[in-house]
């Protein structure tokens, strides 16, 4: 993604600046009480699964979130002050019941599950996470796409008060971040839209209070604080295609034979053990999702 050199320069222009002091994190009740849904999640465990979890520390401060700045553990330091406490999705576009809901009402028309996936990063970094969320392809029946509708395309919310990176002039992204999937990538039912981890809700730096998981895909697609949702006909430009497309894809599909073109894909550290292990084609989901790609060249896929 953003490279060591990008990073060293910007790093020193902030500090010149004084910009990015700490912000101590919320304590985890205090955030409980100012989620939208206000309570402890209630869910359905995952009992599909033999996969053990990363421990939760590591999945809560070694995080990718480029609003907060681009050090792993900025995420968790500089996002003290970004409380999602009421939360509005639009839903819009080739559908034929477009809304503007609260996350609150939303989620009362959904089942909340919880689902331990596989998470490869395109950095070659993985860990195990107990998502707890509802299929999107719930979200779809609800607002039902009409023949027009081919992709879904995600946007982050836009409010440079809560993510000091969207007003800086040195983040090189443009943003809001969006990312989209297939129609059909999107109604599989292992897509989900999570609202929690590890039976809470989505901490800040994870993506408060909505995000996107798609776990044959890389991290990069897994958009974090979900505010519009579109239907569209036409195959949305994604954050990192559109900053590097000669690294980045649509797809984002997760390819031990296709190299990144600056480090192999092959193998991945698995955050929290020692040595690396062998990556998967379609991190391990090929049975469920092989099918989306029958007929098209794998290596373009990424
Ligand atoms: N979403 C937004 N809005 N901004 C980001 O910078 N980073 C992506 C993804 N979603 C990102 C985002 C990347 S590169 C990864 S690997 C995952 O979030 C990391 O999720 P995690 O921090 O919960 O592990």
């Amino acid at each position: 993604m953003i490279t060591p050199q990008d990073l060293f320069l910007q790093r020193r222009k902030f500090l010149a600046l004084g910009v990015g002091a700490m912000v101590s994190p919320l304590l985890i009740d205090e955030l409980m009480a100012q989620t939208p849904y206000g309570k402890p999640l209630d869910y359905l465990k995952d009992s599909n699964t033999s996969l053990k979890p990363t421990r939760e520390s590591d999945a809560t401060s070694y995080n990718n979130f480029y609003e907060f700045g681009f050090g792993k553990d900025d995420p968790k330091a500089k996002s003290g002050s970004f409380h999602p406490t009421s939360w509005k999705i639009q839903i819009s576009g080739e559908v034929q019941n477009p809304m503007s809901i609260e996350l609150s009402d939303l989620l009362k028309s959904v089942k909340l599950q919880e689902r331990i996936y596989r998470m490869r990063c395109v950095e070659a970094w993985s860990m195990i996470i107990p998502w707890v969320g509802f299929e999107l392809r719930e979200l779809i029946a609800l607002v039902k796409p009409n023949s027009k509708a081919k992709y879904v395309k995600f946007t982050t919310l836009y409010d440079p008060n809560v993510f000091p990176m969207q007003k800086s002039l040195f983040s090189g992204i443009d943003f809001p971040y969006v990312e989209g999937l297939r129609l059909d990538e999107a109604s599989n039912p292992l897509t989900l839209l999570a609202v929690g981890m590890y039976g809470k809700p989505l901490l800040p730096q994870n993506g408060a209070p909505i995000r996107l998981v798609v776990p044959w895909k890389y991290g990069f697609k897994y958009i974090k604080s979900i505010e519009k949702i579109e239907f569209t006909s036409t195959q949305p430009l994604s954050t990192w295609e559109k900053q590097n497309p000669r690294e980045y894809g649509f797809y984002g599909n997760v390819d031990p034979q296709t190299p990144h073109p600056r480090w192999s894909q092959a193998s991945e550290r698995v955050i929290g053990e020692r040595g690396r292990k062998p990556t998967l084609y379609l991190n391990g989901y090929e049975k469920e999702v092989g099918y989306l790609y029958e007929g098209m060249d794998r290596s373009k896929l990424y």
